[in-house]
Protein backbone atom coordinates (compact mmCIF):
# COMPACT_ATOMS: atom_id res chain seq x y z
CA UNK A 1 0.00 0.00 0.00
CA UNK A 2 1.17 3.47 -1.23
CA UNK A 3 0.89 6.13 1.56
CA UNK A 4 1.64 9.70 0.83
CA UNK A 5 1.58 12.45 4.11
CA UNK A 6 0.96 16.06 2.71
CA UNK A 7 1.80 17.92 5.52
CA UNK A 8 3.52 21.53 6.60
CA UNK A 9 5.24 19.44 9.81
CA UNK A 10 7.24 16.78 7.79
CA UNK A 11 9.20 16.28 11.14
CA UNK A 12 6.35 15.38 13.02
CA UNK A 13 6.04 12.17 11.64
CA UNK A 14 9.42 10.68 12.97
CA UNK A 15 7.72 8.19 14.88
CA UNK A 16 6.31 5.89 11.86
CA UNK A 17 9.62 4.35 11.00
CA UNK A 18 9.57 2.84 14.12
CA UNK A 19 8.43 -0.58 15.66
CA UNK A 20 6.24 -2.39 13.84
CA UNK A 21 5.17 0.15 11.06
CA UNK A 22 8.95 1.05 10.65
CA UNK A 23 9.49 -2.98 9.47
CA UNK A 24 6.42 -2.87 7.10
CA UNK A 25 7.80 -0.40 5.44
CA UNK A 26 11.48 -1.76 5.70
CA UNK A 27 9.67 -5.18 4.12
CA UNK A 28 8.22 -3.61 1.28
CA UNK A 29 4.47 -3.90 2.56
CA UNK A 30 4.34 -0.42 2.92
CA UNK A 31 5.33 2.54 1.65
CA UNK A 32 5.34 5.95 3.11
CA UNK A 33 6.25 9.16 1.50
CA UNK A 34 6.33 12.57 3.44
CA UNK A 35 5.41 15.68 0.58
CA UNK A 36 6.22 19.40 2.10
CA UNK A 37 2.82 21.23 1.44
CA UNK A 38 4.97 24.45 1.62
CA UNK A 39 6.94 23.12 -1.49
CA UNK A 40 4.06 23.45 -3.85
CA UNK A 41 3.29 27.31 -2.57
CA UNK A 42 3.93 29.70 -5.65
CA UNK A 43 3.99 32.70 -3.35
CA UNK A 44 7.60 34.25 -3.22
CA UNK A 45 7.76 33.70 0.68
CA UNK A 46 6.49 30.08 0.43
CA UNK A 47 3.90 31.22 2.59
CA UNK A 48 0.53 28.64 2.93
CA UNK A 49 -1.60 30.78 5.49
CA UNK A 50 -3.80 33.77 5.22
CA UNK A 51 -6.59 35.35 7.21
CA UNK A 52 -10.31 34.22 6.43
CA UNK A 53 -12.52 36.13 4.39
CA UNK A 54 -15.21 37.56 6.33
CA UNK A 55 -12.78 38.01 9.59
CA UNK A 56 -12.62 35.60 11.94
CA UNK A 57 -9.83 34.30 14.61
CA UNK A 58 -6.71 32.71 13.29
CA UNK A 59 -4.60 31.42 9.85
CA UNK A 60 -6.70 29.15 7.50
CA UNK A 61 -4.34 27.42 4.88
CA UNK A 62 -4.73 28.66 1.54
CA UNK A 63 -6.29 26.02 -1.30
CA UNK A 64 -3.38 26.44 -3.97
CA UNK A 65 -0.44 24.75 -2.28
CA UNK A 66 -2.44 21.51 -0.76
CA UNK A 67 -3.89 21.49 -4.33
CA UNK A 68 -0.68 21.73 -6.37
CA UNK A 69 0.67 19.09 -3.54
CA UNK A 70 -2.26 16.71 -4.26
CA UNK A 71 -2.18 16.61 -8.19
CA UNK A 72 2.16 15.73 -7.56
CA UNK A 73 0.90 12.35 -5.90
CA UNK A 74 -1.65 11.69 -8.06
CA UNK A 75 -1.09 9.45 -11.22
CA UNK A 76 -3.03 10.47 -14.91
CA UNK A 77 -4.85 7.24 -14.03
CA UNK A 78 -6.17 8.50 -10.53
CA UNK A 79 -6.47 11.67 -11.76
CA UNK A 80 -9.03 10.79 -14.33
CA UNK A 81 -10.59 8.35 -11.73
CA UNK A 82 -10.95 10.78 -8.78
CA UNK A 83 -11.70 14.13 -10.88
CA UNK A 84 -14.31 12.49 -13.08
CA UNK A 85 -18.51 13.20 -12.45
CA UNK A 86 -18.37 9.36 -11.96
CA UNK A 87 -15.60 9.48 -9.15
CA UNK A 88 -18.47 8.22 -6.11
CA UNK A 89 -20.32 5.48 -8.42
CA UNK A 90 -16.60 3.79 -9.48
CA UNK A 91 -14.66 1.65 -7.39
CA UNK A 92 -11.74 3.93 -6.82
CA UNK A 93 -8.42 2.28 -5.30
CA UNK A 94 -7.22 5.78 -4.34
CA UNK A 95 -8.18 7.95 -1.32
CA UNK A 96 -7.60 11.04 -0.21
CA UNK A 97 -8.50 11.90 3.65
CA UNK A 98 -8.60 14.89 5.61
CA UNK A 99 -8.33 14.33 9.43
CA UNK A 100 -10.86 16.61 10.61
CA UNK A 101 -13.19 16.91 14.24
CA UNK A 102 -16.59 17.16 11.35
CA UNK A 103 -15.76 13.62 10.03
CA UNK A 104 -17.20 10.68 10.97
CA UNK A 105 -15.29 9.17 13.88
CA UNK A 106 -12.35 6.50 13.33
CA UNK A 107 -13.53 2.82 14.43
CA UNK A 108 -12.13 -0.98 14.06
CA UNK A 109 -14.43 -1.37 10.90
CA UNK A 110 -13.57 2.16 9.68
CA UNK A 111 -9.71 1.46 9.48
CA UNK A 112 -10.45 -2.11 8.14
CA UNK A 113 -12.03 -0.87 5.13
CA UNK A 114 -9.30 2.40 4.77
CA UNK A 115 -6.89 -1.06 4.61
CA UNK A 116 -7.85 -2.58 1.17
CA UNK A 117 -6.98 0.88 -0.96
CA UNK A 118 -3.71 0.94 -2.84
CA UNK A 119 -3.21 4.01 -2.08
CA UNK A 120 -4.40 6.61 0.20
CA UNK A 121 -3.28 10.38 0.82
CA UNK A 122 -3.54 12.21 4.22
CA UNK A 123 -3.55 16.14 4.06
CA UNK A 124 -2.84 17.34 7.21
CA UNK A 125 -4.71 20.38 7.99
CA UNK A 126 -3.55 23.16 10.69
CA UNK A 127 -3.92 26.62 12.10
CA UNK A 128 -7.82 27.29 12.26
CA UNK A 129 -8.47 24.95 9.19
CA UNK A 130 -8.28 24.92 5.03
CA UNK A 131 -9.92 27.10 2.49
CA UNK A 132 -13.43 24.84 1.88
CA UNK A 133 -12.91 25.25 -1.80
CA UNK A 134 -10.24 22.40 -1.47
CA UNK A 135 -13.14 20.27 -0.88
CA UNK A 136 -15.00 21.01 -3.80
CA UNK A 137 -12.06 20.00 -6.04
CA UNK A 138 -11.19 16.78 -4.63
CA UNK A 139 -13.13 14.11 -3.52
CA UNK A 140 -12.33 13.87 0.14
CA UNK A 141 -12.94 12.19 2.87
CA UNK A 142 -12.80 14.07 6.50
CA UNK A 143 -11.90 11.62 9.77
CA UNK A 144 -12.46 12.36 12.91
CA UNK A 145 -10.46 10.63 15.66
CA UNK A 146 -12.48 11.34 18.29
CA UNK A 147 -14.64 14.29 19.90
CA UNK A 148 -12.00 16.85 20.94
CA UNK A 149 -10.11 19.32 18.86
CA UNK A 150 -6.48 18.91 18.35
CA UNK A 151 -3.92 21.62 16.94
CA UNK A 152 -3.46 20.31 13.65
CA UNK A 153 -3.78 16.66 11.33
CA UNK A 154 -0.44 15.21 11.87
CA UNK A 155 -0.95 13.30 14.99
CA UNK A 156 -4.77 12.23 13.86
CA UNK A 157 -2.88 11.24 10.60
CA UNK A 158 -0.51 8.62 12.33
CA UNK A 159 -3.38 7.33 14.46
CA UNK A 160 -5.22 6.71 11.43
CA UNK A 161 -2.12 5.15 9.85
CA UNK A 162 -1.07 3.35 12.42
CA UNK A 163 -4.82 1.74 12.76
CA UNK A 164 -5.38 0.67 9.16
CA UNK A 165 -1.91 -0.56 8.64
CA UNK A 166 -2.85 -3.79 11.10
CA UNK A 167 -5.40 -4.74 9.04
CA UNK A 168 -2.97 -4.41 5.78
CA UNK A 169 -2.08 -8.61 5.08
CA UNK A 170 1.47 -9.06 6.59
CA UNK A 171 1.45 -6.23 8.96
CA UNK A 172 0.81 -7.66 12.15
CA UNK A 173 -0.52 -11.93 12.55
CA UNK A 174 -4.06 -12.59 11.52
CA UNK A 175 -4.00 -14.20 15.38
CA UNK A 176 -3.17 -10.77 16.44
CA UNK A 177 -6.42 -9.01 14.95
CA UNK A 178 -8.39 -11.88 15.89
CA UNK A 179 -8.40 -11.48 19.74
CA UNK A 180 -8.17 -7.93 20.07
CA UNK A 181 -10.33 -5.19 21.26
CA UNK A 182 -13.39 -4.47 19.21
CA UNK A 183 -12.70 -7.42 16.62
CA UNK A 184 -15.87 -9.49 18.39
CA UNK A 185 -17.62 -6.52 19.47
CA UNK A 186 -15.98 -6.73 23.26
CA UNK A 187 -12.98 -5.20 24.87
CA UNK A 188 -10.31 -7.32 25.04
CA UNK A 189 -9.89 -10.08 27.98
CA UNK A 190 -7.08 -9.77 30.53
CA UNK A 191 -3.96 -11.26 29.94
CA UNK A 192 -0.71 -12.56 31.88
CA UNK A 193 2.99 -13.45 31.18
CA UNK A 194 5.57 -14.78 33.04
CA UNK A 195 6.61 -14.95 36.09
CA UNK A 196 3.50 -16.49 37.84
CA UNK A 197 3.89 -14.35 40.71
CA UNK A 198 4.63 -11.25 41.05
CA UNK A 199 4.84 -8.69 44.03
CA UNK A 200 2.36 -11.58 45.34
CA UNK A 201 -0.07 -10.97 42.60
CA UNK A 202 -0.73 -14.58 41.03
CA UNK A 203 -1.69 -15.37 37.72
CA UNK A 204 -5.12 -16.57 37.39
CA UNK A 205 -5.06 -20.33 38.40
CA UNK A 206 -7.19 -21.28 34.98
CA UNK A 207 -4.96 -19.95 32.68
CA UNK A 208 -2.55 -22.58 33.93
CA UNK A 209 -4.83 -25.55 34.15
CA UNK A 210 -3.73 -26.32 30.07
CA UNK A 211 -7.86 -26.76 29.63
CA UNK A 212 -8.38 -24.91 26.34
CA UNK A 213 -12.06 -25.00 26.69
CA UNK A 214 -12.39 -23.43 30.00
CA UNK A 215 -9.49 -20.60 29.65
CA UNK A 216 -11.74 -20.32 25.90
CA UNK A 217 -14.50 -19.92 28.00
CA UNK A 218 -13.12 -18.11 30.75
CA UNK A 219 -11.61 -15.44 28.37
CA UNK A 220 -15.18 -15.09 27.17
CA UNK A 221 -16.35 -14.09 30.59
CA UNK A 222 -14.07 -11.32 31.27
CA UNK A 223 -14.47 -9.83 27.87
CA UNK A 224 -18.14 -9.75 28.65
CA UNK A 225 -17.83 -8.16 32.24
CA UNK A 226 -15.20 -6.06 31.35
CA UNK A 227 -17.20 -4.56 28.41
CA UNK A 228 -20.69 -4.18 30.88
CA UNK A 229 -18.43 -2.19 33.33
CA UNK A 230 -16.43 0.03 30.93
CA UNK A 231 -17.93 0.10 27.51
CA UNK A 232 -21.79 -0.76 28.16
CA UNK A 233 -22.64 1.20 24.93
CA UNK A 234 -20.89 -1.41 22.50
CA UNK A 235 -23.24 -3.83 23.91
CA UNK A 236 -26.22 -2.16 22.90
CA UNK A 237 -24.68 -2.42 19.27
CA UNK A 238 -24.69 -5.98 19.25
N1 LIG B 1 -7.82 17.65 13.73
C1 LIG B 1 -8.05 18.34 14.87
N2 LIG B 1 -8.78 17.63 15.72
C2 LIG B 1 -9.03 16.43 15.11
C3 LIG B 1 -9.73 15.27 15.50
N3 LIG B 1 -10.36 15.15 16.66
N4 LIG B 1 -9.78 14.25 14.63
C4 LIG B 1 -9.18 14.34 13.43
N5 LIG B 1 -8.51 15.42 13.02
C5 LIG B 1 -8.43 16.47 13.85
Amino acid sequence: MKIDILTLFPEAFSSLGTSIIGRACEGGILDINLVNIRDFSNDKHKKCDDTPFGGGAGMLMTVQPIYDAILSVLSQEEKSALLSDKAKKTNVSTKIIFPSPIGKVLNAKKAESLSKYKHLIFVCGHYEGVDERLFQLFPIEQISIGDYVLTGGELPTMVIIDCLARFVYGVISADSLTNESFSNGLLEYPQYTKPRVFNGIQVPDILLSGNHQEVEKWRIEQSLARTKKIRKDLLNKK
